[in-house]
Formats: structure tokens, C-alpha cells, sequence
């Protein structure tokens, strides 16, 4: 089994993040067996796809793998590293640049939200992002891509890429990866509003836990977090319509490790004036380890990148293979 995921660096790392991922990626971490390799990375290349501030992209690499390492990617067992520091990923990208077709591309949801009315305005690399992203997956060959389920798509795309590949050149070179999707949390949704998901680049900091929030903002933006005035049911199918009851039941379960099914049955007929304190509790006792070790790390930026440049070299070296056989697949290497 080869395990490869990544997230973009952009901002904070956030509830949604560790449930959806995160949390998937140490388990499998964990759950290895000889012969098995978990990569995980930063995917700094595609933090470029909008404008970055150079000094704040370099600050949220370390701040963002200092987070992986605080929640439990061990770099002695897992491949932890930036994506940048992989030529590998850039260069395979190129090459499976002539296998992706514009059709495809264009059909992409994140591609047209982030875009949005401004296609022409655009960057080419927000367009082009799913076949870097595919690029960062074939390099390795990659069976099982623990995401959530906004990732679908791209990784749907990815598997079209590398079957196109294959056909093309006769030679087949990339299994198809196949996308794990957490089954506790597909998607956390924003705590202001039901039907977004909670996201980084959401611009009101209330709509997210953030890994690195003390524990009083933690208690504060549960407190806070929009919700409706009735108790809840004893059956989890009955907060059909209800978005924001369903999501932070949701959350409650992830986090306790039981089914929502469970949650619903144990505050049955209570309110969100009982609820909300308990499940602000039960977060801060999952998140707040998670950011105590991230604090100290933060204060050790020399390790952090100290092990990602470790798993840079590790990385490299496992997508050498993968790249020659594509060069030699396409006539590059004479
Ligand atoms: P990114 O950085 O947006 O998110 C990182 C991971 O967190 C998951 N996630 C969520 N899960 C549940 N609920 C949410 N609200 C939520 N928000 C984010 C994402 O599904 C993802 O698994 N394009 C990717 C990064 C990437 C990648 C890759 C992933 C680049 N190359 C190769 C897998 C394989 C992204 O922007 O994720």
C-alpha cells in the first residue's frame, strides 16, 4: 500500500482539516505494515496558484508541518515534506500537461468557484492546479489517497490522467489511485453557516476551529456557532434539514470516536445551551495536546524543517523510478 496526501498551504490548518485528513492520515500512519509507505506534504507549489506573500508562504510550510508533526505524523515512519523541495512533482506535471484535456479541466468545481466570474483574470495555474495535484499522486504510484470529500473530483481526475497515460503510451505505468474518503467527517461544514465548509479561506475567523485556537476561542466559537433553537432528536436522520444541528453533531462524533447515531441518543431532548459546553469540552481535550506540542515546535523551526528536508530526500528518491519510466514512456530519454 502507498499513501499519498497532501494539503495546500494557505493559512491555517483547521477543524475540518484533522477530521477530514488529518486524523485519517495518522491512523493509516500507524496501521502500516512492512513494505507500506505513507507520504504526506505540503503543498507549497500549490499555495501559487493565487499571489502569495513570500515571507507568510515560507511561515505557513513550517507552521503547517509543524501542525502534521503535532498531531501525530511521525517523519521517522511517514514521508513528511514540501512539495517544492521535490522537482519531481513539477517536472511529471509537465509531462502529464499533453495527457489532461482543457474539457476536463474546465468541469472542475473548485477551478470555477475560485475563478469565478474572472476566468480571464485567472492565473494559468489555478486552472492547471488538478494536474499538478495528479502529478504529486502518480509520482508515486500511489494506492490510497486519504482526502475529504471536496477532493473527490480531483481525484477522479487523476485516475482519468493516469488512464489516458497508460492507453496512450501502451505502457502501463500508474495504478489508479484509489480516494479514501473519511467516513466519520466527508465534510465539516463552517460554524456560521450549514451549507459552506469550513475553510481557510473563509474570511470570518468564527466560521473555524483553527488548530492552533487556545482553549477560551475554542469555548467561544462553539458558543457562538449558529444553531437553532430546538432540542435534539433521539435519531440522527431526524436533523435532516437541520445544517448546522447535523453539523455539530458531526463534529461531536468524530471527535469522541462513536457514531453520530450515539451522540443524538445521549443528548436526546437537550438543548444547544447543554450541548454546545459539552462538545466545546470534548474539543478541548482532543485539541488542546495536539496544540500544546505545536506551540513548542513553532518555537523550533530548525527541526521542523530538519525533517522535512529528510523526507524531501526520501521522496525524491521514490519518485525517481516513476519519472524515468514517464520520460522513457514519451520519448525524453535519448
Ligand atoms: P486542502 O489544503 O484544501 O485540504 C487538505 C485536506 O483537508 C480536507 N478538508 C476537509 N475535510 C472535511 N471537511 C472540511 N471542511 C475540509 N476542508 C478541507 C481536504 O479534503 C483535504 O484532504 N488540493 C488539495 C491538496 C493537495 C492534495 C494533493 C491532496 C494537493 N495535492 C494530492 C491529495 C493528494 C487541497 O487543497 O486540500
Amino acid at each position: 500500500m502507498r499513501v499519498v496526501s497532501g494539503i495546500q498551504t494557505t493559512g491555517n490548518l483547521h477543524l475540518g482539516n484533522y477530521l477530514g485528513a488529518i486524523k485519517q492520515w495518522v491512523a493509516m500512519q500507524d496501521a502500516m505494515q512492512p513494505g507500506d509507505d505513507c507520504l504526506f506534504f505540503l503543498a507549497d507549489l500549490h499555495a501559487l496558484t493565487v499571489a502569495q506573500d513570500p515571507k507568510e508562504l515560507a511561515d505557513n510550510t513550517i507552521g503547517m508541518a509543524a501542525t502534521l508533526l503535532a498531531a501525530g505524523i511521525d517523519p521517522d515512519r511517514s514521508i513528511l515534506f514540501n512539495q517544492a523541495r521535490v522537482p519531481a512533482h513539477s517536472e511529471l506535471c509537465w509531462l502529464l500537461m499533453g495527457t489532461a484535456r482543457m474539457g476536463w479541466l474546465n468541469r472542475m468545481t473548485q477551478w470555477k468557484d475560485k475563478a469565478g466570474k474572472n476566468r480571464e483574470g485567472a492565473s494559468a495555474g489555478l486552472f492547471t492546479y488538478p494536474v499538478l495535484q495528479a502529478a504529486d499522486i502518480l509520482a508515486y504510484k500511489a494506492t490510497h489517497v486519504p482526502v475529504g470529500e471536496d477532493q473527490k473530483q480531483h481525484l477522479e481526475l487523476a485516475r482519468d490522467i493516469a488512464t489516458k497515460f497508460n492507453t496512450d503510451t501502451g505502457v502501463e505505468l500508474f495504478p489508479l489511485p484509489d480516494p479514501l474518503i473519511s467516513a466519520a467527517a466527508p465534510r465539516i461544514m463552517s460554524l456560521r453557516d450549514g451549507t459552506a465548509k469550513m475553510s481557510k479561506s473563509d474570511p470570518s475567523d468564527m466560521s473555524r476551529i483553527n488548530l492552533i485556537d487556545d482553549d477560551d476561542t475554542i469555548a467561544a466559537k462553539f458558543r457562538k456557532a449558529r444553531t437553532d433553537p430546538d432540542p435534539l432528536p433521539d435519531s440522527f436522520d431526524a436533523l435532516e434539514g437541520r445544517a448546522e444541528a447535523k453539523n455539530l453533531v458531526t463534529i461531536y462524533a468524530a471527535l469522541a470516536d462513536a457514531t453520530p447515531q450515539s451522540v443524538v441518543e445521549q443528548y436526546a431532548g437537550q438543548g444547544f445551551g447543554t450541548f454546545k459546553p459539552a462538545l466545546a469540552d470534548l474539543a478541548v481535550t482532543v485539541l488542546g495536546p495536539i496544540r500544546d506540542r505545536l506551540t513548542r515546535l513553532l518555537d523550533d523551526r530548525d527541526s521542523v524543517s530538519a525533517a522535512l528536508a529528510k523526507g524531501a530526500g526520501r521522496a525524491t528518491a521514490l519518485a525517481a523510478p516513476t519519472l524515468r519510466s514517464a520520460q522513457e514512456a514519451l520519448g525524453l530519454q535519448v
